[in-house]
Protein backbone atom coordinates (compact mmCIF):
# COMPACT_ATOMS: atom_id res chain seq x y z
CA UNK A 1 0.00 0.00 0.00
CA UNK A 2 2.77 2.69 1.25
CA UNK A 3 3.93 1.78 -2.51
CA UNK A 4 0.94 2.81 -4.26
CA UNK A 5 0.81 5.76 -2.15
CA UNK A 6 4.39 6.87 -3.41
CA UNK A 7 4.03 6.35 -7.07
CA UNK A 8 0.85 8.23 -6.66
CA UNK A 9 2.25 11.22 -5.01
CA UNK A 10 5.21 11.35 -7.66
CA UNK A 11 2.84 11.58 -10.65
CA UNK A 12 0.71 14.10 -9.00
CA UNK A 13 3.88 15.93 -9.21
CA UNK A 14 5.21 15.62 -12.38
CA UNK A 15 1.63 16.33 -13.77
CA UNK A 16 2.18 19.94 -12.08
CA UNK A 17 2.04 22.49 -15.19
CA UNK A 18 4.56 24.57 -13.83
CA UNK A 19 6.54 25.42 -10.16
CA UNK A 20 4.73 28.26 -8.29
CA UNK A 21 6.15 31.05 -7.27
CA UNK A 22 9.10 29.95 -4.76
CA UNK A 23 8.20 32.28 -1.46
CA UNK A 24 6.36 30.09 0.68
CA UNK A 25 3.25 31.86 0.60
CA UNK A 26 -0.61 30.89 -0.91
CA UNK A 27 -0.08 27.28 -0.22
CA UNK A 28 -3.80 27.47 -0.01
CA UNK A 29 -6.04 30.03 -1.53
CA UNK A 30 -6.00 33.48 0.05
CA UNK A 31 -8.53 34.61 2.53
CA UNK A 32 -9.29 38.19 3.73
CA UNK A 33 -10.90 41.32 2.58
CA UNK A 34 -10.21 44.02 -0.14
CA UNK A 35 -11.93 47.41 -0.75
CA UNK A 36 -12.64 47.83 -3.93
CA UNK A 37 -16.01 46.46 -5.10
CA UNK A 38 -18.04 47.69 -2.00
CA UNK A 39 -15.71 51.39 -1.38
CA UNK A 40 -14.26 51.80 -4.93
CA UNK A 41 -12.41 55.26 -5.13
CA UNK A 42 -14.60 57.08 -2.43
CA UNK A 43 -11.48 59.80 -1.55
CA UNK A 44 -14.62 62.31 0.15
CA UNK A 45 -13.43 62.12 3.63
CA UNK A 46 -15.32 65.63 4.82
CA UNK A 47 -18.91 64.51 3.14
CA UNK A 48 -18.86 60.16 4.06
CA UNK A 49 -15.85 59.74 6.57
CA UNK A 50 -17.22 56.24 7.22
CA UNK A 51 -17.01 54.59 3.67
CA UNK A 52 -13.38 57.23 2.41
CA UNK A 53 -10.67 55.02 1.50
CA UNK A 54 -8.90 56.10 5.08
CA UNK A 55 -6.99 54.34 7.58
CA UNK A 56 -9.94 54.29 9.62
CA UNK A 57 -11.83 51.69 7.47
CA UNK A 58 -9.15 49.71 7.19
CA UNK A 59 -8.51 49.41 10.97
CA UNK A 60 -12.44 49.58 11.66
CA UNK A 61 -12.70 46.44 9.40
CA UNK A 62 -9.57 44.70 11.42
CA UNK A 63 -11.37 45.52 14.63
CA UNK A 64 -14.87 43.74 12.98
CA UNK A 65 -12.74 40.81 11.25
CA UNK A 66 -11.12 39.77 14.97
CA UNK A 67 -14.90 40.57 16.92
CA UNK A 68 -16.98 38.87 14.70
CA UNK A 69 -15.51 35.78 13.75
CA UNK A 70 -14.61 36.32 10.64
CA UNK A 71 -10.72 35.79 11.50
CA UNK A 72 -11.46 32.48 13.21
CA UNK A 73 -12.87 31.70 10.36
CA UNK A 74 -9.81 32.08 8.43
CA UNK A 75 -9.95 35.24 6.54
CA UNK A 76 -6.26 36.99 7.48
CA UNK A 77 -5.58 39.82 5.04
CA UNK A 78 -7.08 43.20 5.53
CA UNK A 79 -6.39 44.73 1.55
CA UNK A 80 -5.77 48.38 0.69
CA UNK A 81 -6.79 48.69 -3.21
CA UNK A 82 -6.54 52.11 -5.46
CA UNK A 83 -6.98 55.64 -4.54
CA UNK A 84 -4.62 55.26 -1.04
CA UNK A 85 -1.48 57.05 -1.99
CA UNK A 86 -0.90 60.97 -2.83
CA UNK A 87 -0.44 61.90 -6.30
CA UNK A 88 3.28 62.54 -5.84
CA UNK A 89 5.93 60.62 -5.03
CA UNK A 90 8.51 61.82 -1.69
CA UNK A 91 11.96 63.61 -2.07
CA UNK A 92 13.22 60.31 -2.71
CA UNK A 93 10.91 59.11 -5.22
CA UNK A 94 8.82 56.88 -2.69
CA UNK A 95 5.33 56.05 -3.06
CA UNK A 96 3.32 57.90 0.52
CA UNK A 97 0.21 57.41 1.52
CA UNK A 98 -2.33 60.34 0.80
CA UNK A 99 -1.08 62.53 4.54
CA UNK A 100 -5.09 63.83 5.06
CA UNK A 101 -6.92 59.98 4.61
CA UNK A 102 -3.89 58.20 6.24
CA UNK A 103 -2.29 60.35 8.67
CA UNK A 104 -0.74 58.03 10.87
CA UNK A 105 1.09 56.19 7.37
CA UNK A 106 1.04 52.84 6.15
CA UNK A 107 3.31 51.84 8.39
CA UNK A 108 1.68 52.99 11.70
CA UNK A 109 -1.45 51.04 9.51
CA UNK A 110 0.63 47.66 9.33
CA UNK A 111 1.56 47.83 12.68
CA UNK A 112 -2.03 48.23 13.73
CA UNK A 113 -3.44 45.31 11.65
CA UNK A 114 -0.54 43.15 12.95
CA UNK A 115 -1.34 43.99 16.39
CA UNK A 116 -4.93 42.24 15.63
CA UNK A 117 -3.36 38.92 14.69
CA UNK A 118 -3.95 40.06 10.69
CA UNK A 119 -2.10 40.61 7.67
CA UNK A 120 -1.84 44.12 5.31
CA UNK A 121 -2.58 43.94 1.66
CA UNK A 122 -1.80 47.36 -0.45
CA UNK A 123 -2.25 48.24 -4.01
CA UNK A 124 0.04 49.53 -6.96
CA UNK A 125 0.43 49.19 -10.71
CA UNK A 126 2.63 47.69 -13.38
CA UNK A 127 2.56 50.90 -15.67
CA UNK A 128 3.02 54.54 -15.92
CA UNK A 129 -0.38 55.48 -13.73
CA UNK A 130 -3.13 53.38 -11.14
CA UNK A 131 -5.98 52.88 -13.19
CA UNK A 132 -7.47 55.60 -10.86
CA UNK A 133 -4.75 57.74 -12.09
CA UNK A 134 -2.46 57.39 -9.01
CA UNK A 135 1.47 56.71 -9.39
CA UNK A 136 2.13 53.73 -11.08
CA UNK A 137 5.53 52.11 -10.40
CA UNK A 138 7.02 51.58 -14.16
CA UNK A 139 10.91 52.40 -13.20
CA UNK A 140 10.07 52.75 -9.47
CA UNK A 141 9.91 48.66 -8.68
CA UNK A 142 12.55 48.35 -6.75
CA UNK A 143 12.03 51.37 -4.44
CA UNK A 144 8.28 50.60 -3.96
CA UNK A 145 9.13 46.96 -3.37
CA UNK A 146 11.38 47.96 -0.70
CA UNK A 147 8.70 50.46 0.52
CA UNK A 148 6.20 47.83 0.88
CA UNK A 149 8.90 46.04 2.38
CA UNK A 150 9.94 48.87 5.15
CA UNK A 151 6.36 49.74 5.80
CA UNK A 152 5.53 45.85 6.95
CA UNK A 153 3.14 45.32 4.05
CA UNK A 154 2.60 41.35 3.30
CA UNK A 155 0.41 41.49 0.13
CA UNK A 156 1.06 43.53 -3.10
CA UNK A 157 -2.11 43.37 -5.54
CA UNK A 158 -0.59 44.69 -8.87
CA UNK A 159 -3.04 46.17 -11.67
CA UNK A 160 -1.85 46.48 -14.98
CA UNK A 161 -3.28 49.62 -16.03
CA UNK A 162 -1.24 52.13 -18.28
CA UNK A 163 0.94 49.46 -20.00
CA UNK A 164 2.69 48.72 -23.40
CA UNK A 165 1.08 45.12 -23.76
CA UNK A 166 4.41 43.90 -24.75
CA UNK A 167 6.33 44.80 -21.44
CA UNK A 168 3.72 43.38 -19.28
CA UNK A 169 5.53 40.14 -18.89
CA UNK A 170 8.71 41.59 -18.30
CA UNK A 171 7.05 44.22 -15.52
CA UNK A 172 5.61 41.74 -13.80
CA UNK A 173 8.61 39.32 -13.82
CA UNK A 174 10.53 42.44 -12.85
CA UNK A 175 7.91 43.49 -9.76
CA UNK A 176 8.33 39.57 -8.59
CA UNK A 177 12.37 39.48 -8.49
CA UNK A 178 12.00 43.15 -6.58
CA UNK A 179 9.98 41.79 -3.70
CA UNK A 180 11.52 38.76 -3.68
CA UNK A 181 15.35 41.00 -2.86
CA UNK A 182 13.47 42.56 -0.19
CA UNK A 183 13.44 39.58 1.67
CA UNK A 184 10.04 40.10 3.20
CA UNK A 185 7.41 37.68 2.10
CA UNK A 186 5.07 39.18 0.25
CA UNK A 187 1.90 37.62 -1.49
CA UNK A 188 1.91 38.55 -5.10
CA UNK A 189 -1.06 38.97 -6.50
CA UNK A 190 -1.43 39.88 -10.03
CA UNK A 191 -3.42 40.74 -12.78
CA UNK A 192 -0.90 40.08 -16.38
CA UNK A 193 -3.55 37.52 -17.69
CA UNK A 194 -6.47 39.96 -17.53
CA UNK A 195 -4.37 42.78 -19.65
CA UNK A 196 -2.76 40.77 -21.96
CA UNK A 197 -5.75 38.18 -23.26
CA UNK A 198 -7.24 40.90 -25.43
CA UNK A 199 -3.76 40.59 -27.42
CA UNK A 200 -2.84 36.60 -27.16
CA UNK A 201 -3.21 33.63 -24.95
CA UNK A 202 -0.82 34.31 -21.91
CA UNK A 203 2.20 32.25 -20.47
CA UNK A 204 0.43 30.32 -17.15
CA UNK A 205 3.71 28.71 -16.91
CA UNK A 206 5.47 32.14 -16.23
CA UNK A 207 2.67 33.32 -14.63
CA UNK A 208 2.66 30.64 -12.10
CA UNK A 209 6.61 31.09 -11.73
CA UNK A 210 6.12 35.18 -11.12
CA UNK A 211 2.58 35.14 -8.82
CA UNK A 212 0.45 33.81 -6.02
CA UNK A 213 -2.66 34.41 -8.19
CA UNK A 214 -3.85 36.41 -11.26
CA UNK A 215 -6.50 38.10 -12.54
CA UNK A 216 -7.81 36.83 -15.65
CA UNK A 217 -11.21 38.30 -16.77
CA UNK A 218 -13.27 41.36 -15.91
CA UNK A 219 -14.04 43.24 -12.53
CA UNK A 220 -16.48 41.19 -10.56
CA UNK A 221 -20.27 43.75 -10.12
CA UNK A 222 -22.54 43.32 -7.16
CA UNK A 223 -24.82 42.06 -9.88
CA UNK A 224 -25.45 38.26 -10.94
CA UNK A 225 -25.03 39.12 -14.73
CA UNK A 226 -21.45 39.90 -13.86
CA UNK A 227 -21.21 36.48 -11.70
CA UNK A 228 -22.68 34.32 -14.17
CA UNK A 229 -20.21 36.38 -16.64
CA UNK A 230 -16.94 35.09 -14.73
CA UNK A 231 -18.17 32.07 -14.36
CA UNK A 232 -18.56 31.28 -17.96
CA UNK A 233 -15.23 32.97 -18.57
CA UNK A 234 -13.91 30.41 -16.51
CA UNK A 235 -15.89 27.34 -17.68
CA UNK A 236 -15.10 28.23 -21.19
CA UNK A 237 -11.13 28.73 -20.73
CA UNK A 238 -11.03 26.01 -18.07
CA UNK A 239 -8.56 23.72 -20.26
CA UNK A 240 -5.56 26.41 -20.53
CA UNK A 241 -6.26 28.10 -16.98
CA UNK A 242 -7.24 25.40 -14.26
CA UNK A 243 -4.48 23.01 -14.65
CA UNK A 244 -2.07 25.76 -13.77
CA UNK A 245 -3.54 26.20 -10.20
CA UNK A 246 -1.99 24.91 -7.02
CA UNK A 247 -0.65 25.48 -4.10
CA UNK A 248 1.49 28.75 -4.04
CA UNK A 249 -0.72 29.82 -7.19
CA UNK A 250 -4.45 30.42 -8.08
CA UNK A 251 -6.50 31.75 -10.87
CA UNK A 252 -8.25 34.48 -9.46
CA UNK A 253 -11.98 35.62 -10.47
CA UNK A 254 -12.41 38.35 -8.25
CA UNK A 255 -13.50 39.53 -4.89
CA UNK A 256 -16.66 38.09 -2.83
CA UNK A 257 -19.63 40.79 -3.43
CA UNK A 258 -21.75 38.54 -1.01
CA UNK A 259 -23.59 40.77 1.66
CA UNK A 260 -23.83 43.85 -0.57
CA UNK A 261 -26.57 44.80 -2.66
CA UNK A 262 -26.99 43.01 -6.10
CA UNK A 263 -27.61 39.55 -5.26
CA UNK A 264 -30.39 37.34 -3.92
CA UNK A 265 -29.01 34.87 -1.22
CA UNK A 266 -29.35 31.91 -3.60
CA UNK A 267 -26.81 34.08 -5.75
CA UNK A 268 -24.86 34.79 -2.95
CA UNK A 269 -25.08 30.68 -2.07
CA UNK A 270 -23.67 30.46 -5.49
CA UNK A 271 -21.14 32.90 -5.64
CA UNK A 272 -19.86 31.14 -2.26
CA UNK A 273 -20.34 27.67 -3.56
CA UNK A 274 -18.67 28.59 -7.19
CA UNK A 275 -15.82 30.21 -5.61
CA UNK A 276 -14.49 27.19 -3.56
CA UNK A 277 -14.78 24.49 -6.54
CA UNK A 278 -12.43 27.46 -8.31
CA UNK A 279 -9.92 27.39 -5.56
CA UNK A 280 -10.03 30.79 -6.13
CA UNK A 281 -8.94 33.40 -3.30
CA UNK A 282 -11.85 34.51 -0.78
CA UNK A 283 -11.08 38.27 -0.93
CA UNK A 284 -14.72 39.47 0.19
CA UNK A 285 -15.81 43.27 -0.89
CA UNK A 286 -18.77 43.79 1.36
CA UNK A 287 -19.03 46.04 4.45
CA UNK A 288 -18.06 43.64 7.61
CA UNK A 289 -19.42 46.47 10.10
CA UNK A 290 -22.93 46.29 8.88
CA UNK A 291 -23.57 43.15 6.98
CA UNK A 292 -26.75 40.94 6.93
CA UNK A 293 -26.71 37.54 8.91
CA UNK A 294 -27.53 35.40 6.24
CA UNK A 295 -24.34 36.79 4.33
CA UNK A 296 -21.88 36.52 7.61
CA UNK A 297 -23.21 32.71 8.08
CA UNK A 298 -22.75 32.06 4.36
CA UNK A 299 -19.34 33.72 4.18
CA UNK A 300 -18.47 32.14 7.59
CA UNK A 301 -19.60 28.47 6.38
CA UNK A 302 -16.85 26.27 7.72
CA UNK A 303 -17.83 23.21 5.64
CA UNK A 304 -17.53 25.45 2.05
CA UNK A 305 -14.37 26.81 3.52
CA UNK A 306 -13.21 23.46 4.20
CA UNK A 307 -13.46 22.86 0.18
CA UNK A 308 -11.79 26.03 -0.47
CA UNK A 309 -8.86 25.28 1.71
CA UNK A 310 -8.68 21.54 0.66
CA UNK A 311 -4.74 21.11 0.77
CA UNK A 312 -4.82 18.32 -2.57
CA UNK A 313 -5.11 22.14 -3.90
CA UNK A 314 -6.61 21.46 -7.41
CA UNK A 315 -9.34 23.49 -8.88
CA UNK A 316 -12.37 22.13 -10.38
CA UNK A 317 -13.87 22.25 -13.41
CA UNK A 318 -17.46 22.55 -15.35
CA UNK A 319 -18.29 19.01 -16.11
CA UNK A 320 -21.93 18.67 -17.36
CA UNK A 321 -24.32 21.52 -18.49
CA UNK A 322 -27.54 20.04 -19.10
CA UNK A 323 -31.08 21.69 -19.31
CA UNK A 324 -29.91 24.70 -18.05
CA UNK A 325 -28.20 22.71 -14.66
CA UNK A 326 -24.49 23.11 -14.58
CA UNK A 327 -22.41 20.53 -12.67
CA UNK A 328 -19.03 21.57 -11.55
CA UNK A 329 -16.82 19.21 -9.38
CA UNK A 330 -13.46 19.45 -7.37
CA UNK A 331 -11.37 16.33 -6.25
CA UNK A 332 -10.29 17.12 -2.39
CA UNK A 333 -7.65 15.56 -0.66
CA UNK A 334 -8.24 11.76 0.50
CA UNK A 335 -10.44 11.12 -3.01
CA UNK A 336 -13.53 12.69 -1.97
CA UNK A 337 -15.01 15.22 -4.57
CA UNK A 338 -17.03 18.24 -4.03
CA UNK A 339 -20.36 18.73 -6.45
CA UNK A 340 -22.02 22.14 -7.16
CA UNK A 341 -25.32 21.68 -9.33
CA UNK A 342 -26.01 25.84 -10.55
CA UNK A 343 -29.73 25.98 -11.61
CA UNK A 344 -29.28 28.71 -14.34
CA UNK A 345 -32.62 28.55 -15.16
CA UNK A 346 -34.48 32.12 -14.35
CA UNK A 347 -37.49 31.50 -14.01
CA UNK A 348 -40.02 29.12 -12.11
CA UNK A 349 -39.49 27.52 -8.74
CA UNK A 350 -37.07 25.35 -7.50
CA UNK A 351 -36.28 22.30 -9.80
CA UNK A 352 -35.51 18.63 -8.87
CA UNK A 353 -31.47 17.32 -10.64
CA UNK A 354 -31.79 13.64 -10.22
CA UNK A 355 -28.44 11.88 -10.39
CA UNK A 356 -29.20 8.21 -10.51
CA UNK A 357 -26.96 5.03 -11.70
CA UNK A 358 -24.22 7.14 -12.65
CA UNK A 359 -21.30 4.55 -14.43
CA UNK A 360 -18.53 7.45 -13.96
CA UNK A 361 -19.02 7.57 -10.08
CA UNK A 362 -16.46 5.08 -9.39
CA UNK A 363 -16.01 6.84 -5.97
CA UNK A 364 -19.16 4.97 -4.78
CA UNK A 365 -18.43 1.69 -5.79
CA UNK A 366 -18.51 -0.15 -3.33
CA UNK A 367 -20.05 2.88 -1.40
CA UNK A 368 -19.29 6.35 -0.50
CA UNK A 369 -21.19 8.82 2.17
CA UNK A 370 -22.81 12.04 0.68
CA UNK A 371 -23.25 15.02 2.73
CA UNK A 372 -25.16 18.09 1.12
CA UNK A 373 -23.23 21.88 2.46
CA UNK A 374 -25.94 23.93 0.68
CA UNK A 375 -28.71 24.94 0.38
CA UNK A 376 -28.60 23.62 3.56
CA UNK A 377 -26.64 20.98 5.58
CA UNK A 378 -28.05 17.31 5.31
CA UNK A 379 -26.23 13.86 5.74
CA UNK A 380 -27.81 12.02 2.42
CA UNK A 381 -26.00 8.96 3.34
CA UNK A 382 -24.19 6.09 2.48
CA UNK A 383 -24.50 5.43 -1.46
CA UNK A 384 -23.47 3.19 -4.02
CA UNK A 385 -23.41 3.51 -7.47
CA UNK A 386 -27.00 2.66 -8.43
CA UNK A 387 -28.22 5.04 -6.18
CA UNK A 388 -30.76 7.87 -7.25
CA UNK A 389 -30.00 10.93 -5.56
CA UNK A 390 -32.66 13.98 -5.82
CA UNK A 391 -31.24 17.48 -5.13
CA UNK A 392 -33.65 20.22 -5.18
CA UNK A 393 -32.06 23.49 -6.87
CA UNK A 394 -33.72 27.03 -6.89
CA UNK A 395 -33.58 29.40 -9.76
CA UNK A 396 -29.73 30.76 -9.94
CA UNK A 397 -29.37 28.81 -6.94
CA UNK A 398 -26.86 26.22 -6.17
CA UNK A 399 -27.08 22.52 -4.42
CA UNK A 400 -23.44 21.56 -2.81
CA UNK A 401 -22.37 18.38 -1.23
CA UNK A 402 -19.17 16.48 -0.72
CA UNK A 403 -18.66 12.67 -1.82
CA UNK A 404 -16.67 10.65 0.45
CA UNK A 405 -15.39 7.36 -0.53
CA UNK A 406 -15.95 4.54 2.02
CA UNK A 407 -14.66 0.75 2.97
CA UNK A 408 -12.55 1.94 -0.20
CA UNK A 409 -10.16 0.08 -1.85
CA UNK A 410 -7.43 2.49 -1.44
CA UNK A 411 -4.94 1.19 -4.33
CA UNK A 412 -7.52 0.93 -6.74
CA UNK A 413 -8.70 4.38 -6.10
CA UNK A 414 -5.31 5.27 -6.46
CA UNK A 415 -4.66 4.10 -9.64
CA UNK A 416 -8.01 5.70 -10.70
CA UNK A 417 -7.74 8.98 -12.98
CA UNK A 418 -9.54 11.67 -11.94
CA UNK A 419 -11.69 11.61 -15.02
CA UNK A 420 -12.85 8.28 -14.24
CA UNK A 421 -14.37 9.80 -10.87
CA UNK A 422 -16.31 12.34 -13.17
CA UNK A 423 -20.26 12.69 -12.98
CA UNK A 424 -20.66 14.09 -16.51
CA UNK A 425 -22.75 11.41 -17.76
CA UNK A 426 -25.43 12.08 -15.07
CA UNK A 427 -29.21 11.67 -16.61
CA UNK A 428 -31.41 14.32 -15.63
CA UNK A 429 -34.87 14.01 -15.01
CA UNK A 430 -37.38 16.69 -14.54
C1 LIG B 1 13.41 34.43 -3.09
O1 LIG B 1 13.59 33.41 -4.07
C2 LIG B 1 14.35 32.29 -3.61
C3 LIG B 1 14.62 31.37 -4.78
O2 LIG B 1 13.49 31.17 -5.58
C4 LIG B 1 13.55 31.62 -2.50
O3 LIG B 1 14.25 30.49 -2.02
C5 LIG B 1 13.32 32.62 -1.38
O4 LIG B 1 12.54 32.04 -0.37
C6 LIG B 1 12.63 33.86 -1.91
N1 LIG B 1 12.51 34.84 -0.85
C7 LIG B 1 11.40 35.52 -0.61
C8 LIG B 1 11.46 36.51 0.51
O5 LIG B 1 10.39 35.39 -1.26
C1 LIG C 1 13.02 44.57 -16.47
O1 LIG C 1 14.34 44.43 -16.02
C2 LIG C 1 15.28 44.35 -17.08
C3 LIG C 1 16.63 44.04 -16.45
O2 LIG C 1 16.94 44.95 -15.47
C4 LIG C 1 15.28 45.66 -17.84
O3 LIG C 1 16.21 45.61 -18.93
C5 LIG C 1 13.88 45.91 -18.37
O4 LIG C 1 13.81 47.18 -19.01
C6 LIG C 1 12.87 45.86 -17.26
N1 LIG C 1 11.53 45.96 -17.83
C7 LIG C 1 10.56 46.69 -17.29
C8 LIG C 1 9.24 46.73 -17.97
O5 LIG C 1 10.72 47.30 -16.25
C1 LIG D 1 6.37 30.07 -21.15
O1 LIG D 1 7.16 30.38 -20.04
C2 LIG D 1 8.04 29.33 -19.66
C3 LIG D 1 8.63 29.67 -18.31
O2 LIG D 1 9.09 30.98 -18.27
C4 LIG D 1 9.06 29.14 -20.75
O3 LIG D 1 9.96 28.11 -20.41
C5 LIG D 1 8.32 28.78 -22.03
O4 LIG D 1 9.23 28.70 -23.11
C6 LIG D 1 7.24 29.80 -22.35
N1 LIG D 1 6.42 29.30 -23.44
C7 LIG D 1 6.18 29.99 -24.54
C8 LIG D 1 5.30 29.35 -25.55
O5 LIG D 1 6.65 31.09 -24.72
C1 LIG E 1 -21.08 10.29 6.59
O1 LIG E 1 -20.66 11.65 6.73
C2 LIG E 1 -21.25 12.33 7.80
C3 LIG E 1 -20.82 13.77 7.74
O2 LIG E 1 -19.45 13.91 7.74
C4 LIG E 1 -20.86 11.67 9.12
O3 LIG E 1 -21.48 12.32 10.20
C5 LIG E 1 -21.28 10.20 9.06
O4 LIG E 1 -20.84 9.55 10.24
C6 LIG E 1 -20.71 9.52 7.85
N1 LIG E 1 -21.20 8.15 7.79
C7 LIG E 1 -20.40 7.10 7.59
C8 LIG E 1 -21.06 5.77 7.60
O5 LIG E 1 -19.19 7.23 7.42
Amino acid sequence: MYRALFVVAAVSLMSRAAEALDNGLALKPTMGWLHWERFMCNIDCDRDPNNCISERLYMQMADVMVKEGWKEAGYEYVCIDDCWPSHQRDAQGRLQADPKRFPGGIKKLADYVHSKGLKLGIYADVGKNTCAGYPGSLGYYEIDAQTFADWGVDLLKFDGCYMDWKLLGEGYINMSKALNKTERSILYSCEWPLYEWPFQQPNYTAIRETCNHWRNFDDVYDSWSSVKSILEWTASHQNIIAPSAGPGGWNDPDMLVIGNFGLSHDQQESQMALWAIMAAPLLMSNDLRDICPRSKKLLQNAYIIDISQDPLGKQGYRTAKVDSFEVWERPLSKNRLAVAVLNQQEIGGPRGYVIRAVPGWKICDPECNVTQILPQYKEMGIQTQKSTLVLSVNPSGTALFTITPTKSDFQRLHKLKWQDTSIKRTHVTL
